[in-house]
């Protein structure tokens, strides 16, 4: 007899361990699948928590090159990239371990191996080619994602990065080349940039970061730049090829340039599709939309009612909150609650020096609906706190309903922008005017006043620029 559930979620990441604990918590017996052996998906394994580690600990390695110019004397400054590196893994176990620990103390059932729909009510686990079915009245698939190559080029993760291989490298490359100037082009290059190696972006578009609001864009591009990060804009990536020492990069630019560049490492960094690979979906019938992505309604059910999807392998940015959000809430709705996302507030963050952050719309997104709508800005350059630690860089930007003054975007590029978003992520939830955030008490000295006086700037009234 096969062991039955209420919910099975297959795959253990951010959208699935949260879903399975919060059906735990709703009273309704769970399982989770996980093939990778470790609990926490891309994102604690390969992905967020390394990058962030890594992040991190480079940044401290670039800060402490200039601690004579402060008053702070040391001997030579040295890598040991080998220990970065374990203190990079030893962040990753103790938190997939966490996640471990939050099943037990939920009690989730947590299944190790690859598994398959056999059909809408039974699930196959091979672990290691040990087989176990068992049977739930509802499934989550939350397989996520994986990294996209470009056509006719394999990931070896030695000379060819992913993401993966970029978070494990074992010695720093002389020449990095990176296609693709989005998240993990330059939170990765900002990494290896930072310890050493000679960064070059190739970037498709005219712009880095596409989606980002364009003056921002801008803004992060120069910053990017004055750290030696070496940007190719408008350029094509033509052929990709092996040599004993490296590979030999040839791009195309929009004016015909070709470029050779010679490079110890190229880091793919295009985007990433969707992992729906042995799940038996074809057979189920499960409908899939033309970019490989699994349909589903508003309360993230397939077309086959009792089977659901989150997360990466369905549409919307490809964010560890948005997926845990939305493993929260089709656990709501299988437990008759009204379980719901709020995907206009789903805040973005690059985790670089200076950090971007942004929730809600872009002036571009507001031009392309006719919305009309005022502006406020405010520099670091201007805030007390940047100024007396020496982060003047950046400046917070605040968009407001022309009208009704309600705050419709709102994008920083500066110290700890990461950290600063939640506040207006909160504000506008609460449909916060920008006159709201103006007139509430920031403490000082604060980089968040930088935020007030955007907010004071929509009406033109700021005191300290
Ligand atoms: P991305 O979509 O952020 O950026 C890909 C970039 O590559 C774009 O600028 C695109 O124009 C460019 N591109 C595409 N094809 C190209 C080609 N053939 N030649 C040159 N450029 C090309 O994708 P990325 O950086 O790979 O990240 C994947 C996902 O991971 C994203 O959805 C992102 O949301 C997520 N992520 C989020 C992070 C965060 O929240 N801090 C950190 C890292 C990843």
């Amino acid at each position: 007899m096969s062991e039955k559930f209420d919910v099975v979620v297959i795959g253990g990441g951010p959208a699935g361990y949260v879903c399975a604990i919060r059906s735990s918590q709703l009273g309704l017996k769970t399982a989770c699948i996980e093939l990778r052996g470790t609990l926490g998906g891309t994102c604690l394994n390969i992905g967020c928590i390394p990058s962030k580690s890594l992040l991190n600990l480079s940044e401290s390695f670039h800060q402490a090159k200039d601690f004579s110019k402060i008053g702070i004397e040391t001997g030579d400054i040295k890598l040991n990239l080998s220990k970065m590196m374990q203190n990079k893994d030893k962040a990753v176990t103790v938190l997939t371990k966490g996640v471990e620990f939050l099943f037990k103390k939920n009690k989730v059932t947590y299944l190790k191996g690859k598994g398959s729909l056999l059909d809408k009510n039974r699930i196959v686990i091979d672990d290691k080619n040990n087989k176990q079915t068992i049977e739930s009245k509802n499934i989550i698939i939350s397989t996520g994602s994986e990294a996209a190559c470009l056509p006719g080029v394999d990931f070896d993760e030695v000379k060819i990065l992913s993401s993966t291989g970029a978070l494990n490298m074992n010695k720093v490359p002389q020449k990095m080349l990176i296609i693709g100037g989005g998240y993990i082009g330059l939170e990765m290059g900002s990494v290896w940039s930072r310890l050493g190696s000679d960064v070059h972006v190739v970037e498709y578009l005219d712009h880095i970061t596409p989606g980002l609001d364009k003056e921002i864009s801008n803004e992060f591009l120069k910053i990017l730049k004055k750290q030696n990060i070496k940007f190719h804009l408008n350029t094509k990536v033509e052929k990709i090829r092996k040599t004993d020492k490296g590979v030999n990069v040839e791009t195309h630019d929009t004016n015909n340039n070709k470029v050779l560049h010679e490079s110890d490492v190229v880091l793919v960094a295009v985007g990433r599709k969707p992992y729906t690979k042995n799940l038996n979906l074809e057979k189920l019938g499960v409908d899939l939309d033309d970019k490989g992505r699994i349909k589903v309604n508003k309360n993230f059910q397939t077309n086959i009612k009792n089977i659901y999807a989150i997360g990466d392998v369905i549409e919307g940015p490809m964010l560890a909150h948005k997926a845990e959000e939305e493993g929260i809430a089709v656990a709501e709705l299988i437990a008759g609650q009204a379980g719901h996302v709020n995907y206009n507030l789903i805040p973005g963050v690059i985790y670089t020096t200076p950090e971007v952050a942004y929730v809600g719309k872009s002036e571009e997104d507001l031009k392309k609906i006719n919305q009309s709508y005022k502006v406020g800005k405010f520099p670091f350059l201007a805030n007390s706190r940047a100024k007396a630690i020496n982060k003047p860089e950046g400046f917070v930007k605040i968009l407001a309903d022309d009208k009704t003054d309600k705050v419709l975007g709102v994008h920083i590029i500066g110290p700890h922008a990461g950290e600063m978003i939640a506040e207006m992520s909160v504000a506008m939830e609460f449909g916060a005017s920008s006159e709201d955030i103006a007139r509430t008490c920031h403490a000082h000295p604060t980089f968040s006043e930088a935020i007030k006086e955007a907010a004071l700037s929509v009406d033109k009234r700021q005191i300290h620029s």
